[in-house]
């Protein structure tokens, strides 16, 4: 597949956009400051906190697991049996049982939860972390997937 070029400096904050990349949906999300703050305090109910087991560009291997850290990219295919999340941003979204998570996704299929980096929880279908697809900035805003 081709790269695949995006503006992702027209996302407002809190804003995601779907793009598709090598017949793959690729998420594009500029997380908020108080998006960020979800990523901590919830790393020992991760099944890989640090990303180690992920597939995932070394440039990814970090707390936010971007390049910037406001923007997360990502491929947007739950690593269970590849349904599409969906985005349940705020804490407590998937009801019930889940009523302790900070937000992020949640795979419709069969309820594994992610947080705003893509880190599966613990005890979901999911075996590990969403994947971060190689991309690089063109430009402050451009970037290119693939
Ligand atoms: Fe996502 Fe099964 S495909 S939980």
């Amino acid at each position: 597949g081709a790269p695949v070029e995006v503006d992702a400096g027209k996302l407002a904050a809190g804003e995601m956009t779907t793009v598709e990349w090598k017949g793959k949906p690729v998420w594009i999300l500029r997380r908020t400051p108080q998006m960020l703050a979800t990523l901590e305090g919830h790393e020992g109910r991760l099944v890989d906190p640090a990303s180690g087991q992920a597939q995932q560009p070394g440039y990814a291997a970090n707390r936010h697991r971007s390049v910037k850290p406001e923007f997360l990219v990502v491929i947007g295919i739950c690593t269970h049996l590849g349904c599409s999340p969906s985005e349940k941003f705020a804490p407590g979204a998937a009801g019930g049982m889940k009523d302790d998570w900070p937000g992020g996704f949640l795979c419709p299929c069969h309820g594994s939860i992610f947080d705003l980096a893509g880190r599966v929880f613990r005890n979901q279908p999911a075996p590990t972390n969403l994947e971060v697809p190689p991309y690089k900035w063109l430009s402050d805003a451009r970037l290119l997937i693939g």
